[in-house]
C-alpha cells in the first residue's frame, strides 16, 4: 500500500516536471522561432528537450499531442482530406495605382456614410494562404486555401512549423475556446535560393519562385519532407472566434502575438487614405531588402463593425484591397541574340542574358519576339538592358539603357540562313516573321514532335527535348506518326536507354493513342490554334475528319473564330503534307471523337486507391472523365469500382467490407480499352 502511494507521488512529480519542460520550451521556441530573440543557449536548449524527450519516452502515458517534441512523426498520409472552412476564406481585389486606390477609399466612405474610417496596411506576401483551428488553445486542424470554401487538410505539416505554436501561449490572455485563424505560409529568399541550389546538386527539379517552392512544401504527403524545409508564417485575419471578442484588425494584430502566433510587425495603422499611399510607397522603397516576397501592401478596414456594414462582392470582400506594386525590373546586360527555328519554321530571335533574379526567378534569357522587335526597342548584343517579369511569368526585355553603351554593341541581324538546316530564310509579305523555307528542317520536326508530346498536347512523359534531339539526329523518328513505330531495339540502341527507360517511354506513347479530340486538335500544332480554341473546336465536330472538312464559313459561324484563323485551320487541312500525317496517325490508332459528356462509362464511379504505375492519379481521372465516368475520393456505396494500386490504403479494406467490386490496373485498363 505504502510503496504505490510514493509511486503515485513520484508519478505526480514526473508530470509536473514534464509539464514544466514544456511551458518553458514552448516559451524558448516562441522567443527564438518568432521574435527572433533566444532567450537561452543552444545547449542549455537541447538539454531541456533532451529531458523532456526522455520523460516521454519512459512515460508514454504523459505524451501528448501538443508537446514540442510531436512535431515531426505523422507518418506519410495517402491523400490529402478535404477541410470546409467554416467561414469562407474570401480573395482580394487588386488595385495598381493610386488613382483606383483613392476610387476605393472614396467608394468606401460613400458606403458608410461616414469619413471616419482608419485603415490597417500590412505587407502582402506571396505564399500560401492558410487556416489553423485551435481548441481551447490546443491546435487541432490546419488546412489550405483552397478555392476558398474547400481546402486540403495539412495539419500534421503545419505541425513541422516551427514557429506554429502547438498550444497557444496564455500567460498574458487565456486562449478562447474556439480561434480559426488565417494567415501566409512562406518561405524567405534567402532559404528559397539555398534550397534551389541544393535541388540542382541532387539534380531535383527547381522550383520557380518562393511562392511555390512554399506550396510545394506544404502540399507534401509525407510531414517529414515539409519539416525539412525552411517554412515560415505570418498571421492576418480570421475565421470563427468564441470566448474573446476581437473588434478591430489593430486589435487583432497585437492579440495574436500574445498567443504565440506570429504577425509581420510590418504592419500599420493609418487615419487617411494619404497615410496608407504613403506606406505603400515606403514598403515598395523596402521591397528588395525584405526577406521575403512582396507583390504589395494589403489595406483593411480597420473597425469589424463597418466591415460587417461593407460585406462583400463575388469572391472578395469590400473592406480589403491588395494595392499592387508594379512588376519587378532588374538591368542585366545582353551576352548574345541566338535564333531559335519553331516548329513552323519561323526564326525567333532570343536574347541571352546575364543571369538576373527578378520577381523572384533567375532569368537569363528573354524572347525578342521578331525583327521588327528587335529594331524597334534597338536591343544591342552587348547592351546594358531592363528586363521585367509582367504578371510575375514571361521574362521580356523592356528597354535598353543606351547611356551605359561603350561603342562595343553590335547590331542584331537575322540571318539568310537557317542556323539549323542552312535552307534559306524568308520573309513572306505582309508578315513580321522570317520562316525557314524546308519543311523537313530537323529543328521544325523536333519543335513539332516536342510541342505534339507536350504535357498539354498528346502528354508523352519522358518525351522531352533531350530525347525528341536524339530520335530526330538518329534518324529514328523524322515525322510525328514514326513515333507510334519505334520499337524497344530501336530505343536500346539509342545511347542514355536502358531496358526500363525503353519500356516506359513506349509504354506512355502507347497510352497517348487514348488522347481526346481536344487535345489532338492542339497537338497538330495548328498555327494560331491554341489549347482554349482546340477545346472549342472538339464540341463543334465530331472527329478530326470531320475538322479537315470544315470551310471557313463553317468555321467562322463558331463564336471566337474570325477569318485569319478559319483560313489558317482550313489551309493547314489543305496541306497534302499534314493529311498524310493525320492518316499516318489514324492508322496507328489515334482517331479520337468528340468530347461527349456521355460515354462508355457514363453513370459509373471509380475510387483509386494506392500508386498506379503506368499512369498517375491525375491522368487516371481524366482518362475517366474523358469517358464520361467520375472519379470520387472516398469509398461508399455509391462506387462502383475501387483500382487497387500497389500499397493500397484503407480504401481497400472498405471496399471489401462494402462488397464493392475491385480491379488492378491491369483489368481497370482493360475496361478503358474497351470503352
Ligand atoms: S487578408 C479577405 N492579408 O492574398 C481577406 N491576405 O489575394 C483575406 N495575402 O488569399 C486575406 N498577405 O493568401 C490578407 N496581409 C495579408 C495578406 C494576404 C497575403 C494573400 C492571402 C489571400 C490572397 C488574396
Amino acid at each position: 500500500m505504502m510503496g504505490e502511494e510514493v509511486r503515485a507521488e513520484d508519478l505526480e512529480a514526473v508530470k509536473r516536471r514534464i509539464e514544466e519542460l514544456r511551458e518553458l520550451i514552448r516559451k524558448y521556441d516562441y522567443y527564438y522561432y518568432v521574435l527572433n530573440r533566444p532567450l537561452v543557449s543552444d545547449a542549455e536548449y537541447d538539454e531541456l528537450f533532451r529531458e523532456l524527450q526522455e520523460l516521454e519516452e519512459k512515460y508514454p502515458q504523459f505524451v501528448t499531442p501538443d508537446s514540442p517534441t510531436q512535431r515531426v512523426g505523422a507518418p506519410p498520409a495517402e491523400e490529402f482530406k478535404q477541410v470546409r472552412h467554416a467561414i469562407p476564406m474570401l480573395s482580394l481585389q487588386n488595385c495598381f495605382t493610386e488613382e483606383e486606390f483613392l476610387e476605393w477609399d472614396r467608394r468606401i466612405k460613400r458606403m458608410l456614410g461616414t469619413d471616419k474610417v482608419a485603415y490597417v496596411c500590412e505587407p502582402k506576401l506571396d505564399g500560401l494562404g492558410v487556416e489553423l483551428v485551435y481548441e481551447n488553445g490546443i491546435f487541432t486542424v490546419g488546412s489550405t486555401r483552397g478555392d476558398g470554401y474547400v481546402g486540403e487538410d495539412v495539419t500534421n505539416n503545419l505541425r513541422t512549423i516551427k514557429q506554429i505554436p502547438l498550444r497557444l501561449l496564455s500567460d498574458e490572455i487565456p486562449p478562447p475556446r474556439l480561434l480559426e485563424v488565417r494567415g501566409e505560409v512562406y518561405m524567405e529568399k534567402d532559404d528559397f535560393k539555398r534550397l534551389n541550389e541544393e535541388r540542382a546538386r541532387r539534380g531535383e527539379p527547381l522550383f520557380a519562385n518562393p511562392r511555390n517552392a512554399a506550396a510545394g512544401s506544404l502540399r507534401q504527403l509525407d510531414p517529414s519532407i515539409t519539416a525539412a524545409r525552411p517554412l515560415k508564417v505570418f498571421f492576418y485575419a480570421l475565421g470563427r472566434i468564441e470566448g474573446y471578442e476581437i473588434r478591430t484588425q489593430e486589435e487583432l494584430l497585437t492579440t495574436l502575438p500574445k498567443w504565440g502566433l506570429p504577425v509581420n510587425p510590418l504592419w500599420r495603422k493609418c487615419g487617411t487614405a494619404e497615410e496608407a499611399i504613403r506606406f505603400y510607397h515606403e514598403l515598395l522603397k523596402m521591397r528588395d531588402d525584405l526577406p521575403y516576397e512582396a507583390d504589395g501592401v494589403v489595406v483593411k478596414v480597420d473597425d469589424f463593425a463597418q466591415r460587417e456594414v461593407l460585406g462583400a462582392i463575388a469572391r472578395a470582400p469590400r473592406w480589403a484591397i491588395a494595392f499592387k506594386f508594379p512588376a519587378e525590373q532588374k538591368t542585366t546586360k545582353v551576352l548574345d541574340i541566338v535564333v531559335q527555328v519553331g516548329r513552323t519554321g519561323v526564326l525567333t530571335p532570343v536574347a541571352i542574358l546575364e543571369p538576373v533574379e527578378v520577381g523572384g526567378a533567375t532569368v537569363s534569357r528573354a524572347t525578342l519576339h521578331n525583327e521588327d522587335e528587335v529594331k524597334r526597342k534597338d536591343i544591342r548584343i552587348g547592351d546594358w538592358v531592363i528586363v521585367q517579369r509582367a504578371g510575375g511569368v514571361i521574362p521580356e526585355v523592356v528597354a535598353p539603357i543606351p547611356e551605359r553603351r561603350t561603342g562595343e554593341e553590335r547590331e542584331f541581324r537575322m540571318p539568310d540562313r537557317c542556323p539549323v538546316c542552312g535552307g534559306p530564310v524568308v520573309r513572306p509579305e505582309g508578315e513580321v516573321a522570317h520562316r525557314c523555307t524546308n519543311i523537313s528542317c530537323p529543328a521544325r520536326i523536333k519543335e513539332a514532335i516536342r510541342h505534339f508530346a507536350s504535357r498539354r498536347a498528346a502528354d508523352i512523359q519522358g518525351l522531352g527535348e533531350k530525347i525528341v534531339n536524339k530520335l530526330v539526329d538518329s534518324g529514328l523518328v523524322s515525322r510525328i506518326s514514326d513515333l507510334y513505330k519505334l520499337t524497344k531495339v530501336d530505343l536500346l540502341r539509342l545511347e542514355g536507354f536502358a531496358d526500363k527507360s525503353a519500356e516506359n517511354l513506349l509504354r506512355e506513347i502507347e497510352k497517348s493513342k487514348g488522347i481526346s479530340l481536344a487535345r489532338f486538335i492542339f497537338a497538330l500544332g495548328i498555327p494560331h490554334v491554341g489549347e482554349r480554341l482546340a477545346e472549342i473546336l472538339a464540341e463543334h465536330f465530331d472527329s478530326i475528319d470531320d475538322l479537315a472538312s470544315a470551310s471557313e464559313e463553317d468555321l467562322m459561324r463558331i463564336e471566337g473564330i474570325g477569318p485569319e484563323v478559319a483560313k489558317s485551320i482550313v489551309d493547314f487541312f489543305r496541306n497534302p503534307e499534314n493529311r498524310k500525317l493525320i492518316d499516318e496517325l489514324k492508322a496507328a490508332g489515334l482517331n479520337p471523337r468528340r468530347a461527349v459528356r456521355a460515354g462508355p462509362l457514363t453513370g459509373k464511379t471509380f475510387v483509386f486507391t494506392g500508386a498506379l504505375s503506368s499512369m498517375t492519379r491525375e491522368e487516371a481521372k481524366r482518362l475517366v472523365e474523358e469517358l464520361g465516368g467520375k472519379v470520387a475520393s472516398s469509398v461508399s456505396r455509391k462506387v462502383d469500382y475501387v483500382v487497387v494500386g500497389e500499397n493500397p490504403g484503407s480504401k481497400y479494406e472498405k471496399a471489401r467490407a462494402l462488397g464493392i467490386p475491385t480491379l488492378t490496373e491491369e483489368e481497370f485498363l482493360e475496361l478503358v480499352k474497351r470503352g
